[in-house]
Order: C-alpha cells, then sequence, then structure tokens
C-alpha cells in the first residue's frame, strides 16, 4: 500500500528557494460559474431569479453608464420582475470612502445582490461592497498584508460581474484593490469571488483603443506572471499559455480594428482564462511594482505594468529562462535551438515589440514619473503582497529599486 508520505507531487519548483504549498498539496478551485457569449447580457434578469434576488444593487461608473449598458441591464432585470438601483461613484481605483458608502446605499436600499459593469475597479470595489455589506468596517481592515478573510463563515450576498474591458480578470479572481489615503492595498480570499461572472465581449466593443491596449497588457501581465510564479499549479499553467497564445494574436487586432467581433472575443476569453491562472498562482514582481505607480503617481494599472514588464523580465530570466522559452512557443516563435539567454531575449524583445505596436510609452519617465518617486515607493512594493510569489527571491530594496530605475528612462 502507497503512504501519502510516499507520494512527492512535483509541486514545487525545486530550482527555486522558498516554499509556498506544503508537498503534495495542491488547490484546484478556477472560478465562479461562468456565462460566456456574443450578447449574454440579456441573461441577467434570468441569472438573478436563479440567485432568489428581488432588489439589485447595481455598481457602476458614470462612463459605463454614460454607454447605457446599466440602463439595459436595468431593464432586463425589470423584465424579470426585479426591481433595481444604480449606484454610479466608482472611480479608477477606487477608493475606500466611496465603498463605505456604496455599502451603506447597498442596505439603506434593500438590495439583495450586487451587479457589477464595468472594468477593474468597478468590480473590485462591488466585491468589497459586499463584505461591508456582510462584515461591517472599513476595507482597510481586510488588508491582505495584515489579515485573511478566509474566516468569513456566512456568505456574502451574491454578486454578477459584467466585464466592460479585457484586462483585469476580476470577473473570476478573489482579489479586490482598494485605494487608502496611504497606499494600495490588496484585499484577498475565495469569500470575494463573484458568484457568476456574466462575460458579453459585445460590451468591450466600445472600449477605447488605449485602453484596449493597457487591460490588455495587463492580461498578458498575469498570465506572464503567474506562470513564472513560485507557486506550482499545472492546470493555471495551462490556462496561463492558453492565455499568452490568445493574446498574442488578437490584441493588436482589437486595438487597431475595435470592431472585430472575434478578436473581442478572443481578447474576453483570454483576460478570463489569465484571471484564473493568476487566481491560483497569485503576481509577481510586475504587479508589485505598478500598485505603487498608481497609488502614488496616478499611472493607470495596465499602463504601469506594460511599462515594468519587460524590465522585470530581465530581473527574473536569471531564474525563469526556460519558461520564457516555453511562453515563446504560445507566441508561436520556434526558439528551442538558441542558447538559452539568447531565447530568452528575444522573448523579451517581442514583449516589448508589442508594446511599441499598441503606442504604450517605453518609460516611466515619459508618464512623469521622477527619479525621487522611485525612493517613495520602494517600501511599499518590498511589502506588497505580489511580491511573495516573483520567482526571484528576496525581494530586497535593491532589487525593486533596480526595477524601478531599468524602467525610468
Ligand atoms: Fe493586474
Amino acid at each position: 500500500m502507497v503512504t501519502t508520505e510516499e507520494i512527492t507531487l512535483p509541486l514545487i519548483d525545486p530550482t527555486i528557494k522558498g516554499q509556498l504549498l506544503d508537498p503534495g498539496v495542491i488547490g484546484f478551485s478556477f472560478a465562479p460559474q461562468i456565462v460566456f457569449g456574443h450578447g449574454c447580457l440579456n441573461r441577467v434578469g434570468f441569472l438573478s431569479i436563479f440567485l432568489k434576488a428581488k432588489n439589485a444593487f447595481i455598481v457602476t461608473d458614470k462612463e459605463i453608464e454614460k454607454l447605457g449598458f446599466a440602463n439595459k441591464a436595468q431593464k432586463y432585470l425589470e423584465k424579470t420582475g426585479i426591481k433595481s438601483t444604480i449606484f454610479n461613484e466608482i472611480e479608477p481605483n477606487p477608493k475606500e470612502e466611496t465603498i463605505i458608502r456604496a455599502a451603506e446605499r447597498f442596505k439603506s436600499s434593500n438590495s439583495d445582490i450586487v451587479i457589477a459593469i464595468g472594468g477593474g475597479s468597478v468590480m473590485d470595489a462591488a466585491k468589497v461592497i459586499r463584505l461591508l455589506v456582510k462584515q461591517g468596517g472599513k476595507p482597510s481592515d481586510y488588508d491582505a498584508t495584515k489579515c485573511t478573510i478566509m474566516a468569513v463563515h456566512e456568505f456574502l450576498p451574491p454578486q454578477i460581474s459584467i466585464p466592460t474591458t479585457s484586462g483585469t480578470g476580476s470577473e473570476v479572481s478573489i482579489v479586490a484593490m482598494v485605494t487608502t489615503e496611504k497606499e494600495k492595498i490588496t484585499i484577498l480570499g475565495y469569500p470575494l469571488i463573484s458568484t457568476i461572472a456574466l462575460v458579453d465581449p459585445q460590451l468591450t466593443i466600445s472600449c477605447p483603443p488605449k485602453l484596449t491596449a493597457m487591460c490588455g497588457m495587463d492580461a498578458l501581465t498575469h498570465a506572464i506572471e503567474a506562470f513564472v510564479s513560485l507557486r506550482v499549479n499545472p492546470v493555471a499553467d495551462m490556462f496561463s499559455l492558453q492565455a499568452i497564445s490568445l493574446i498574442h494574436h488578437n490584441l493588436k487586432k482589437a486595438y487597431s480594428l475595435p470592431e472585430d467581433v472575434i478578436a473581442r472575443i478572443n481578447m474576453s476569453l483570454a483576460s478570463m482564462l489569465a484571471g484564473m491562472a493568476f487566481n491560483q498562482k497569485s503576481v509577481g514582481l510586475v504587479h508589485a511594482c505598478s500598485h505603487q505607480l498608481s497609488s502614488q503617481c496616478h499611472l493607470p494599472h495596465g499602463l504601469a505594468n506594460a511599462i515594468m514588464l519587460p524590465h522585470v523580465l530581465r530581473i527574473n530570466k536569471k531564474v525563469s529562462a526556460p519558461k520564457y522559452i516555453t511562453m515563446a512557443g504560445s507566441f508561436g516563435l520556434e526558439l528551442e535551438n538558441l542558447p538559452q539567454d539568447e531565447a530568452a531575449n528575444r522573448f523579451i524583445l517581442e514583449i516589448e515589440k508589442l508594446n511599441k505596436e499598441l503606442g504604450i510609452p517605453m518609460n516611466l519617465s515619459e508618464c512623469g514619473v521622477k527619479e525621487a518617486d522611485i525612493e517613495a515607493m520602494t517600501p511599499n512594493a518590498m511589502k506588497d503582497i505580489s511580491a511573495i510569489t516573483n520567482p526571484m527571491q528576496p525581494v530586497t530594496k535593491e532589487l525593486v529599486e533596480s526595477a524601478y530605475r531599468a524602467a525610468l528612462i
């Protein structure tokens, strides 16, 4: 008879220091229920009935409301007899006080379901609104660097997440980012996950080219950072590789031909798959650095990731080069016959080429970031929860500063 002690699965990459999982133990819990399809927004009423809802709280932002998506959802809800309230005050990088205000409105409107229609900021805010409705307090009470929310025993109100961009993967993720007075914090845990991800690529067609590019590079960063993460999860890796291939083959098209339906469908799929990958394996130093660039220098998340990505890949190359060659295969590059270092550099150059073709600035100084900002951002980047799974460890002051400096000019 084989005992569990005798079974050693290759869950931890033996070449990398720092074991984040017990050998032989792995979790697979990839996503909420997913409804995916062009035009499937019209299912929102039926799905809310399925979740026994009577009063919906639609969370969105002013730009998305102007596009008419919230009103459209409201009409589908009305058809199934569900009343709704629209809260349109979520800003980019949602603030703690906005989320507290929204949670109060949810309660005073007697709502029983959250329907989030928007990008990552809206869907993240919606997750935290549910947490506050059930558990009270303020978002910073749940900062993942200080506590876990795995211990929430009672179910939160249900949430249907409807993305209008292809990038964050927030519709399937267990993560929410909130901006407090001092910093951008991560709130993390399975209780946060949406009940249903309703992914309608039609809603992404109105996403302007610049935003399409930045969000697409965010999704690519999720797929890449999850693939090279210290955590080992072969199922998540399949999602990463598929997402990388879809993004490489569709992002430029979605950027230059916004109404290309196939490119939009493939980008919605890629964003979702990348979200499912980083749910399991987390991200790395690109995100640790970019969170501070958003909170301290106000750079959009996808833009900060796109600029940091090649530079962090160069830093991590020492430990992750073989994985770069595997990912290059998903780009359609066959680099196996090249020396490892040269092949890894080709992969990084391909990402820089993609950034250029998407009109992404090549460095942080073009976006107004100054040398003096690096000193202020570094301590927070070092303690950012994303840094824990970066392949190159330890994430020292020198390592973070070298990443910022390389990206600066
Ligand atoms: Fe991200």
